[in-house]
């Protein structure tokens, strides 16, 4: 192994990685403010990083935001409420850099109508009207945009104050939701079980594996390719060990031939998340409208970055709020635990705590989710 290493090393070295150029804050320099404003939009947290998102141009101050229908998770997220959550933080991304550049935006959220709330529409998500201003104010959340990541890593066994907890309510300024948190030891070990369960009913469905496996991206060569997905560098592998890693034991061809070993690996990682988690906390909303959805990304996208700006790390887990018939009855216990009112649904559960960071994740560039197709 020690002779075939530099070889792997020097040839990672020699391909150009341009996947991760819109981290930068020198490849803003686009002089159309729609593609200004764009170019940090597409930088928001989105499940599985799948980057749902068309845009229309429509006038030189004004477009469109849709949901490509090609770019859909159906079998974990089976009414598109994550998509939707996406779409809302890339909404409040674009609005805190229309700020930082001295514009305000007004958006017109469902232009065409209200969408049904189990159906993904072809009908426009917002319009929105960029308009330069003398009152437009930067929001410091805006300097946090290219720290924020999601953290996968193993967190330190350092507790978070509920002082520093409490600040995260100040990011929040939709009151469609709620923001609640525990750092009680108790009360994360429950809930770090329920995860880590919930991870295992996850895998037990193949579909829903091969829905995950397809977003996985195995090195960099296919992040490069592909411009999206998940891969293990958010996990803290990098350097060598993601080297050896990507070429002696994780390969698409290897995972495609033994399914249980992939999911097996993602149950460990969910429970070496969950179980260093030093705090969680849950977002929640009254109802479960594709309003709601879209305000509690804008909301969520702030309270990351207000993490960020705290030096925390924090990553979403999902899998206990999916909506497939076998979580129901774990989904029930959980909301009974977190004494979630009736009706009322969790949106977000994240967990924070202290860790070094990791790379950012992959985005496609900005000229492929323009479109005039319409
Ligand atoms: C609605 C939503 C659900 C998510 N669910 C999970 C999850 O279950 N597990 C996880 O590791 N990350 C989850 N994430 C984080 C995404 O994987 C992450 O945002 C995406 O890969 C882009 O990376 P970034 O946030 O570092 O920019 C979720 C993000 C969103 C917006």
């Amino acid at each position: 192994m020690v002779s075939i290493l530099p070889s792997i090393l020097s040839g990672c070295a020699a391909k150009p990685f341009t996947a991760l150029d819109g981290w930068h804050a020198k490849s803003k320099t686009q002089a159309d403010i729609r593609l200004l404003i764009l170019s940090y939009a597409i930088l928001a947290p989105n499940a599985h990083n799948i980057q749902p998102w068309w845009v229309k141009l429509t006038s030189p101050l004004e477009f469109e935001l849709y949901i490509d229908q090609d770019r859909l998770l159906p079998e974990t997220d089976p009414y598109a409420r994550q998509i939707h959550i996406s779409h809302g933080a890339f909404i409040e991304l674009l609005d805190l850099a229309a700020r930082y550049y001295g514009y305000l935006i007004d958006i017109h959220y469902f232009p065409q109508g209200m969408l049904d709330n189990t159906l993904v529409s072809d009908k426009p998500i917002a319009h929105i009207q960029i308009i330069k201003s003398k009152i437009a104010e930067p929001d410091h959340l805006f300097n946090s945009i290219f720290d924020r990541v999601s953290n996968k890593r193993k967190y330190d066994d350092k507790p978070i104050s509920t002082d520093i907890l409490t600040q995260l309510t100040l990011a929040l300024y939709e009151d469609v939701s709620s923001l609640s948190f525990t750092n009680d030891p108790r009360l994360l070990k429950t809930i770090s079980s329920i995860t880590n369960s919930a991870m295992q009913i996850e895998t037990e469905d193949h579909r829903r594996n091969d829905e995950t496996l397809q977003m996985f991206r195995f090195n960099d060569a296919e992040l490069e390719q592909y411009r999206d997905g998940l891969s293990i560098d958010q996990a803290g592998v990098s350097g060598i060990k993601k080297a050896i890693a990507e070429t002696f034991f994780v390969t698409r061809h290897k995972a495609m031939n033994d399914k249980s070993a992939f999911s097996k690996e993602a149950i460990n990682l969910t429970q070496m998340q969950a179980d260093s988690a030093m705090a969680w906390a849950w977002l929640t909303t009254k109802n479960n409208t594709r309003q709601e959805q879209i305000l509690i990304g804008r909301t969520y996208a702030r309270v990351h970055l207000k993490a960020t700006e705290l030096g925390l790390a924090m990553q979403p887990l999902s899998q206990i709020l999916q909506e497939y018939d076998d979580m129901s009855t774990l989904q029930k216990r959980f909301f009974k635990l977190l004494k979630i009112p009736k009706g009322h649904t969790v949106q977000m559960l994240f967990r924070l705590g202290y860790a070094p960071t990791v790379r950012h994740t992959v985005r496609r560039k900005l000229e492929n989710i323009i479109t005039r197709r319409f």
